[in-house]
Protein backbone atom coordinates (compact mmCIF):
# COMPACT_ATOMS: atom_id res chain seq x y z
CA UNK A 1 0.00 0.00 0.00
CA UNK A 2 1.25 3.41 -0.44
CA UNK A 3 0.15 6.56 1.80
CA UNK A 4 0.18 10.21 0.61
CA UNK A 5 1.17 12.25 3.70
CA UNK A 6 0.48 15.78 4.06
CA UNK A 7 2.17 18.65 6.82
CA UNK A 8 1.70 21.63 7.09
CA UNK A 9 1.60 23.04 10.76
CA UNK A 10 3.94 25.56 11.17
CA UNK A 11 6.33 27.16 8.24
CA UNK A 12 7.16 24.25 6.10
CA UNK A 13 4.86 22.71 3.52
CA UNK A 14 5.57 18.89 3.11
CA UNK A 15 4.53 16.01 1.16
CA UNK A 16 5.79 13.09 0.77
CA UNK A 17 4.70 9.70 -0.50
CA UNK A 18 5.48 6.07 1.24
CA UNK A 19 4.95 2.65 -0.15
CA UNK A 20 4.61 0.23 2.86
CA UNK A 21 7.01 -2.75 1.38
CA UNK A 22 6.10 -4.82 4.29
CA UNK A 23 2.93 -4.68 6.56
CA UNK A 24 2.71 -5.34 10.42
CA UNK A 25 4.17 -3.79 13.26
CA UNK A 26 7.77 -4.54 11.19
CA UNK A 27 6.82 -2.50 8.71
CA UNK A 28 9.33 -1.36 6.15
CA UNK A 29 9.12 1.67 3.92
CA UNK A 30 9.90 3.02 1.03
CA UNK A 31 10.16 7.06 0.44
CA UNK A 32 8.82 7.08 -3.15
CA UNK A 33 8.42 11.23 -2.91
CA UNK A 34 9.45 13.82 -0.60
CA UNK A 35 9.39 17.25 -0.75
CA UNK A 36 9.59 19.89 1.93
CA UNK A 37 9.15 23.81 0.58
CA UNK A 38 10.12 26.02 3.12
CA UNK A 39 8.62 29.53 4.11
CA UNK A 40 11.86 30.71 6.16
CA UNK A 41 12.76 33.83 3.66
CA UNK A 42 9.20 34.69 3.52
CA UNK A 43 8.98 34.86 7.90
CA UNK A 44 12.69 35.93 8.30
CA UNK A 45 11.33 39.93 8.71
CA UNK A 46 8.91 38.75 10.97
CA UNK A 47 11.44 37.23 13.28
CA UNK A 48 9.19 34.17 13.53
CA UNK A 49 6.65 32.69 12.25
CA UNK A 50 3.13 35.01 10.86
CA UNK A 51 0.55 32.87 11.04
CA UNK A 52 -1.38 34.83 8.23
CA UNK A 53 1.56 34.49 5.28
CA UNK A 54 2.39 30.76 6.34
CA UNK A 55 -1.33 30.04 5.30
CA UNK A 56 -1.31 32.14 2.01
CA UNK A 57 2.21 30.38 1.18
CA UNK A 58 0.81 26.87 2.29
CA UNK A 59 -2.24 27.50 -0.01
CA UNK A 60 -0.04 28.65 -2.96
CA UNK A 61 2.72 26.02 -2.32
CA UNK A 62 0.27 22.55 -1.77
CA UNK A 63 -0.33 21.50 -5.84
CA UNK A 64 2.86 22.36 -6.79
CA UNK A 65 5.08 20.25 -4.07
CA UNK A 66 2.08 17.45 -4.91
CA UNK A 67 2.85 17.82 -8.26
CA UNK A 68 6.99 17.31 -8.02
CA UNK A 69 6.55 14.57 -5.80
CA UNK A 70 3.84 13.14 -7.71
CA UNK A 71 6.38 13.33 -10.46
CA UNK A 72 9.35 11.43 -8.38
CA UNK A 73 7.08 8.55 -7.39
CA UNK A 74 5.89 8.22 -11.19
CA UNK A 75 2.54 8.45 -9.61
CA UNK A 76 -0.43 10.00 -12.41
CA UNK A 77 -2.89 11.96 -10.89
CA UNK A 78 -5.82 10.20 -13.11
CA UNK A 79 -4.64 6.58 -11.43
CA UNK A 80 -4.47 7.95 -7.52
CA UNK A 81 -7.51 5.77 -5.96
CA UNK A 82 -5.78 2.77 -7.60
CA UNK A 83 -2.28 3.90 -6.24
CA UNK A 84 -3.15 5.55 -2.38
CA UNK A 85 -4.68 3.50 0.00
CA UNK A 86 -4.36 6.43 2.60
CA UNK A 87 -4.42 10.11 3.24
CA UNK A 88 -2.08 10.92 6.42
CA UNK A 89 -2.90 14.54 7.27
CA UNK A 90 -1.47 16.68 10.27
CA UNK A 91 -4.52 17.88 12.01
CA UNK A 92 -2.47 19.74 15.15
CA UNK A 93 -1.08 20.68 17.08
CA UNK A 94 0.65 23.89 15.19
CA UNK A 95 -1.01 27.11 13.90
CA UNK A 96 -4.65 26.62 13.51
CA UNK A 97 -4.32 28.58 9.78
CA UNK A 98 -1.76 26.42 8.58
CA UNK A 99 -2.95 23.36 9.81
CA UNK A 100 -6.48 24.58 8.23
CA UNK A 101 -4.77 24.45 4.55
CA UNK A 102 -3.36 21.04 4.37
CA UNK A 103 -6.95 19.80 6.15
CA UNK A 104 -8.74 21.39 3.07
CA UNK A 105 -6.62 20.16 0.48
CA UNK A 106 -6.41 16.62 2.03
CA UNK A 107 -10.03 16.48 2.14
CA UNK A 108 -10.43 17.34 -1.30
CA UNK A 109 -8.26 14.96 -2.82
CA UNK A 110 -9.82 12.56 -0.48
CA UNK A 111 -13.59 13.01 -1.66
CA UNK A 112 -12.79 13.05 -5.33
CA UNK A 113 -10.35 10.41 -5.60
CA UNK A 114 -12.32 8.27 -2.49
CA UNK A 115 -9.51 7.55 -0.55
CA UNK A 116 -9.78 7.37 3.05
CA UNK A 117 -8.65 10.37 5.66
CA UNK A 118 -5.80 9.70 8.54
CA UNK A 119 -5.34 12.39 11.10
CA UNK A 120 -1.60 12.50 12.88
CA UNK A 121 -0.52 14.32 15.87
CA UNK A 122 2.50 16.32 14.33
CA UNK A 123 4.09 14.93 17.61
CA UNK A 124 3.66 11.78 16.74
CA UNK A 125 5.11 12.20 13.53
CA UNK A 126 8.65 13.51 15.46
CA UNK A 127 8.75 10.87 17.16
CA UNK A 128 8.43 8.23 14.14
CA UNK A 129 10.88 10.44 12.14
CA UNK A 130 13.74 8.29 14.21
CA UNK A 131 13.53 5.42 11.68
CA UNK A 132 14.75 6.68 8.24
CA UNK A 133 18.05 6.73 7.91
CA UNK A 134 20.47 7.06 4.83
CA UNK A 135 18.31 5.75 1.49
CA UNK A 136 15.30 5.27 0.27
CA UNK A 137 14.46 2.67 2.23
CA UNK A 138 13.95 1.74 6.31
CA UNK A 139 12.29 -0.58 8.69
CA UNK A 140 10.66 0.35 12.41
CA UNK A 141 12.13 -1.36 15.22
CA UNK A 142 9.22 -3.31 16.94
CA UNK A 143 11.08 -5.17 19.10
CA UNK A 144 8.67 -4.96 22.90
CA UNK A 145 12.05 -5.07 24.38
CA UNK A 146 12.72 -0.89 23.41
CA UNK A 147 10.07 0.07 25.83
CA UNK A 148 9.85 1.68 28.44
CA UNK A 149 10.74 4.55 26.04
CA UNK A 150 11.12 7.82 26.73
CA UNK A 151 10.77 11.05 24.24
CA UNK A 152 12.39 14.41 24.54
CA UNK A 153 10.22 16.57 22.15
CA UNK A 154 11.93 20.01 21.58
CA UNK A 155 10.54 22.07 18.70
CA UNK A 156 9.56 25.74 18.54
CA UNK A 157 6.23 25.27 20.07
CA UNK A 158 7.06 22.03 22.45
CA UNK A 159 9.29 20.64 24.94
CA UNK A 160 8.32 17.56 26.86
CA UNK A 161 9.15 14.29 27.76
CA UNK A 162 7.09 11.69 27.11
CA UNK A 163 7.10 8.29 28.86
CA UNK A 164 6.08 5.35 26.38
CA UNK A 165 4.79 1.80 27.34
CA UNK A 166 4.69 0.84 24.06
CA UNK A 167 3.91 1.94 20.48
CA UNK A 168 1.12 5.00 20.74
CA UNK A 169 1.15 4.60 24.06
CA UNK A 170 2.03 8.35 25.63
CA UNK A 171 1.98 9.69 29.30
CA UNK A 172 3.23 12.87 29.58
CA UNK A 173 5.59 13.31 32.57
CA UNK A 174 6.95 16.84 31.85
CA UNK A 175 6.72 20.08 29.94
CA UNK A 176 7.33 23.31 29.32
CA UNK A 177 5.74 26.17 31.54
CA UNK A 178 6.36 28.78 29.19
CA UNK A 179 8.64 29.31 26.43
CA UNK A 180 9.31 26.25 24.20
CA UNK A 181 13.13 25.63 23.75
CA UNK A 182 13.36 26.47 20.63
CA UNK A 183 10.97 29.67 20.51
CA UNK A 184 13.85 30.33 23.51
CA UNK A 185 16.35 30.11 20.40
CA UNK A 186 14.58 32.09 18.31
CA UNK A 187 13.95 35.13 20.43
CA UNK A 188 17.54 35.03 21.79
CA UNK A 189 18.62 35.01 18.70
CA UNK A 190 16.39 37.88 17.83
CA UNK A 191 17.54 40.24 20.57
CA UNK A 192 21.56 39.63 19.31
CA UNK A 193 20.50 40.33 15.92
CA UNK A 194 20.82 37.01 14.48
CA UNK A 195 17.83 36.18 11.67
CA UNK A 196 15.28 33.33 11.93
CA UNK A 197 15.27 30.28 13.20
CA UNK A 198 17.58 31.18 15.74
CA UNK A 199 18.48 27.84 16.95
CA UNK A 200 21.24 26.68 14.43
CA UNK A 201 22.90 30.55 14.23
CA UNK A 202 23.10 30.38 18.19
CA UNK A 203 24.88 26.83 17.75
CA UNK A 204 26.89 28.24 15.16
CA UNK A 205 28.23 31.33 17.46
CA UNK A 206 28.00 29.02 20.60
CA UNK A 207 30.39 26.55 18.72
CA UNK A 208 32.72 29.65 17.89
CA UNK A 209 32.90 30.31 21.33
CA UNK A 210 34.08 26.69 22.75
CA UNK A 211 37.05 26.94 19.74
CA UNK A 212 37.90 30.08 21.23
CA UNK A 213 37.94 28.91 24.75
CA UNK A 214 40.05 26.25 23.62
CA UNK A 215 43.62 28.31 24.90
CA UNK A 216 41.64 29.75 27.91
CA UNK A 217 40.38 26.14 29.20
CA UNK A 218 43.76 25.30 30.28
CA UNK A 219 43.94 28.21 32.26
CA UNK A 220 40.55 27.27 33.90
CA UNK A 221 42.48 26.16 37.11
CA UNK A 222 43.68 29.88 37.47
CA UNK A 223 39.91 30.91 36.87
CA UNK A 224 39.04 28.19 39.70
CA UNK A 225 41.16 30.41 41.48
CA UNK A 226 39.81 33.67 41.18
CA UNK A 227 36.25 32.23 41.33
CA UNK A 228 36.12 30.04 44.06
CA UNK A 229 32.37 29.36 44.57
CA UNK A 230 31.83 28.91 40.90
CA UNK A 231 31.18 25.10 39.92
CA UNK A 232 31.96 25.76 36.29
CA UNK A 233 34.57 28.06 35.87
CA UNK A 234 35.20 28.19 32.26
CA UNK A 235 31.38 29.91 32.40
CA UNK A 236 32.66 32.83 34.26
CA UNK A 237 35.71 33.35 32.48
CA UNK A 238 36.23 36.81 30.77
CA UNK A 239 34.78 37.45 27.78
CA UNK A 240 37.95 36.98 25.12
CA UNK A 241 37.07 40.53 24.19
CA UNK A 242 34.62 43.37 25.38
CA UNK A 243 36.55 44.89 28.66
CA UNK A 244 36.64 41.29 30.24
CA UNK A 245 32.74 41.11 30.74
CA UNK A 246 31.41 38.18 32.77
CA UNK A 247 28.48 36.26 31.65
CA UNK A 248 26.68 33.79 33.69
CA UNK A 249 22.70 32.36 33.34
CA UNK A 250 20.51 30.39 35.22
CA UNK A 251 19.23 27.30 34.44
CA UNK A 252 15.86 27.58 34.97
CA UNK A 253 14.39 24.59 37.00
CA UNK A 254 16.86 22.70 36.47
CA UNK A 255 16.48 21.14 40.36
CA UNK A 256 12.82 20.99 40.38
CA UNK A 257 11.28 17.85 41.81
CA UNK A 258 9.14 17.68 38.68
CA UNK A 259 10.01 16.95 34.78
CA UNK A 260 8.53 20.21 33.55
CA UNK A 261 10.59 23.28 31.94
CA UNK A 262 10.81 26.92 31.74
CA UNK A 263 12.81 29.28 29.59
CA UNK A 264 11.19 32.56 29.36
CA UNK A 265 12.95 33.65 32.81
CA UNK A 266 16.11 32.40 30.75
CA UNK A 267 14.68 34.33 27.96
CA UNK A 268 14.78 37.62 30.17
CA UNK A 269 17.96 37.17 32.02
CA UNK A 270 19.55 37.21 28.33
CA UNK A 271 17.25 40.56 27.90
CA UNK A 272 18.47 42.30 30.98
CA UNK A 273 22.35 41.13 30.44
CA UNK A 274 22.10 42.46 27.10
CA UNK A 275 20.52 45.97 28.01
CA UNK A 276 22.90 46.29 31.03
CA UNK A 277 25.88 45.21 28.57
CA UNK A 278 24.72 48.16 26.40
CA UNK A 279 24.53 50.44 29.00
CA UNK A 280 28.38 50.63 29.50
CA UNK A 281 28.73 50.20 25.60
CA UNK A 282 25.69 50.84 23.48
CA UNK A 283 27.63 49.19 20.44
CA UNK A 284 28.84 45.93 22.81
CA UNK A 285 26.59 43.20 20.10
CA UNK A 286 28.96 45.04 17.39
CA UNK A 287 31.65 42.72 19.20
CA UNK A 288 31.32 39.22 17.95
CA UNK A 289 32.95 37.81 20.78
CA UNK A 290 30.24 39.07 22.79
CA UNK A 291 27.72 37.43 20.63
CA UNK A 292 29.56 34.47 20.81
CA UNK A 293 29.90 34.32 24.59
CA UNK A 294 26.07 34.95 25.03
CA UNK A 295 25.14 32.09 22.48
CA UNK A 296 27.30 29.30 24.13
CA UNK A 297 26.47 30.44 27.85
CA UNK A 298 22.32 30.29 26.82
CA UNK A 299 22.97 27.14 24.68
CA UNK A 300 25.00 25.52 27.54
CA UNK A 301 21.41 26.55 30.08
CA UNK A 302 19.28 25.17 27.66
CA UNK A 303 21.16 21.87 26.94
CA UNK A 304 21.86 21.36 30.49
CA UNK A 305 18.59 21.58 31.57
CA UNK A 306 17.00 19.45 28.90
CA UNK A 307 19.88 16.88 29.51
CA UNK A 308 19.93 16.64 33.58
CA UNK A 309 16.13 15.88 33.22
CA UNK A 310 16.09 13.80 30.52
CA UNK A 311 18.65 11.48 33.05
CA UNK A 312 16.40 11.92 36.03
CA UNK A 313 13.36 10.58 33.89
CA UNK A 314 15.31 7.58 32.60
CA UNK A 315 16.81 6.82 35.85
CA UNK A 316 13.45 7.09 37.70
CA UNK A 317 11.51 5.08 34.55
CA UNK A 318 13.94 2.49 33.96
CA UNK A 319 13.71 3.40 30.55
CA UNK A 320 15.55 1.12 27.66
CA UNK A 321 15.89 3.43 24.91
CA UNK A 322 15.87 7.34 24.68
CA UNK A 323 14.35 9.22 21.41
CA UNK A 324 15.08 12.78 21.02
CA UNK A 325 12.77 14.65 17.83
CA UNK A 326 11.61 17.93 16.92
CA UNK A 327 13.64 21.01 15.15
CA UNK A 328 16.12 21.44 18.19
CA UNK A 329 17.08 18.02 18.08
CA UNK A 330 19.58 19.11 15.13
CA UNK A 331 21.39 20.59 18.06
CA UNK A 332 25.15 19.24 17.82
CA UNK A 333 25.67 20.32 21.40
CA UNK A 334 22.68 18.48 22.68
CA UNK A 335 23.68 15.48 21.06
CA UNK A 336 27.02 15.11 22.65
CA UNK A 337 26.22 16.30 25.88
CA UNK A 338 23.19 13.70 25.75
CA UNK A 339 25.45 10.97 24.91
CA UNK A 340 28.13 12.01 27.38
CA UNK A 341 26.06 12.20 29.93
CA UNK A 342 24.41 8.77 28.93
CA UNK A 343 27.78 7.54 29.12
CA UNK A 344 29.09 8.85 32.63
CA UNK A 345 25.93 7.75 34.50
CA UNK A 346 26.65 4.16 32.71
CA UNK A 347 22.98 4.25 31.34
CA UNK A 348 22.40 0.83 28.92
CA UNK A 349 20.07 2.47 26.69
CA UNK A 350 19.75 3.10 22.99
CA UNK A 351 19.12 6.36 21.87
CA UNK A 352 17.61 7.62 19.08
CA UNK A 353 18.13 10.80 17.17
CA UNK A 354 16.01 12.00 13.97
CA UNK A 355 18.87 12.26 10.55
CA UNK A 356 19.45 16.09 10.10
CA UNK A 357 17.47 16.06 7.10
CA UNK A 358 14.27 14.80 9.17
CA UNK A 359 14.97 16.65 12.45
CA UNK A 360 12.73 19.91 11.10
CA UNK A 361 8.57 19.30 9.62
CA UNK A 362 8.35 17.17 7.30
CA UNK A 363 5.92 14.54 5.79
CA UNK A 364 7.87 11.47 6.01
CA UNK A 365 7.27 11.26 9.50
CA UNK A 366 3.86 12.10 8.99
CA UNK A 367 3.69 9.07 6.82
CA UNK A 368 4.45 6.64 9.11
CA UNK A 369 2.55 7.70 11.90
CA UNK A 370 -0.14 7.89 9.47
CA UNK A 371 0.31 3.91 8.57
CA UNK A 372 -0.12 2.71 12.12
CA UNK A 373 -3.02 5.07 12.85
CA UNK A 374 -4.46 3.66 9.49
CA UNK A 375 -3.68 -0.02 10.95
CA UNK A 376 -5.30 1.14 14.54
CA UNK A 377 -8.28 1.64 12.74
CA UNK A 378 -8.26 5.66 13.02
CA UNK A 379 -9.62 6.38 9.52
CA UNK A 380 -12.12 8.99 9.73
CA UNK A 381 -15.91 8.13 8.54
CA UNK A 382 -17.13 11.75 8.65
CA UNK A 383 -14.97 14.39 6.41
CA UNK A 384 -16.41 17.37 8.30
CA UNK A 385 -15.14 15.67 11.62
CA UNK A 386 -11.76 16.68 10.76
CA UNK A 387 -10.69 19.81 12.71
CA UNK A 388 -7.39 21.89 13.27
CA UNK A 389 -6.49 21.03 16.63
CA UNK A 390 -3.74 24.13 17.62
CA UNK A 391 -3.47 22.66 20.82
CA UNK A 392 -3.77 19.17 20.23
CA UNK A 393 -1.85 16.97 23.33
CA UNK A 394 -0.26 13.71 22.73
O1 LIG B 1 10.08 20.96 14.74
P1 LIG B 1 10.34 22.26 14.09
O2 LIG B 1 10.95 22.28 12.71
O3 LIG B 1 9.02 23.11 13.98
C1 LIG B 1 8.07 23.08 15.01
O4 LIG B 1 7.26 22.13 15.03
O5 LIG B 1 8.15 24.02 15.84
O6 LIG B 1 11.27 23.13 15.08
C2 LIG B 1 11.70 24.42 14.77
C3 LIG B 1 12.56 24.95 15.89
C4 LIG B 1 12.94 26.42 15.75
O7 LIG B 1 12.66 27.08 16.96
C5 LIG B 1 14.44 26.38 15.47
O8 LIG B 1 15.14 27.52 15.94
C6 LIG B 1 14.85 25.14 16.23
O9 LIG B 1 13.81 24.22 15.98
N1 LIG B 1 16.14 24.61 15.76
C7 LIG B 1 17.24 24.53 16.54
C8 LIG B 1 18.29 24.04 15.72
N2 LIG B 1 17.78 23.83 14.47
C9 LIG B 1 16.45 24.19 14.52
N3 LIG B 1 17.43 24.84 17.84
C10 LIG B 1 18.67 24.65 18.35
N4 LIG B 1 19.71 24.20 17.64
C11 LIG B 1 19.57 23.88 16.33
N5 LIG B 1 20.63 23.42 15.63
ZN1 LIG C 1 7.65 20.17 14.45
Amino acid sequence: MKILAIETSCDDTGIAILEVKKEGSEAKFKILGNKVSSQIDIHKEYGGVFPALAKREHIKNLPLVLEKVFKDAKIKIENLKKEIGAIAITTGPGLEPALWTGIVFAKEISQKYNIPIVPVNHMEGHIFSIFPKKGKTFKIDSDKKIFPALSLLVSGGHTELILMKNWFKYKKIGQTRDDAAGEAFDKVARMLGLPYPGGPEISRLANEERINLIPLLLTKEKAGKRFPNSKNPSSILPLASGGGTQIQLPRPMIYSKDYDFSFSGLKTAVLYLIRDLKEKNPNILNDIKVKQKIAREFEDAVIETLVHKTIKAIKEYKIKTLIVGGGVSANDYLQKIMLKKIKENKLKIKTYFPSKSLTGDNAIMIGIAGYFGYKNKKIVKNLNSIKAQGNLSL
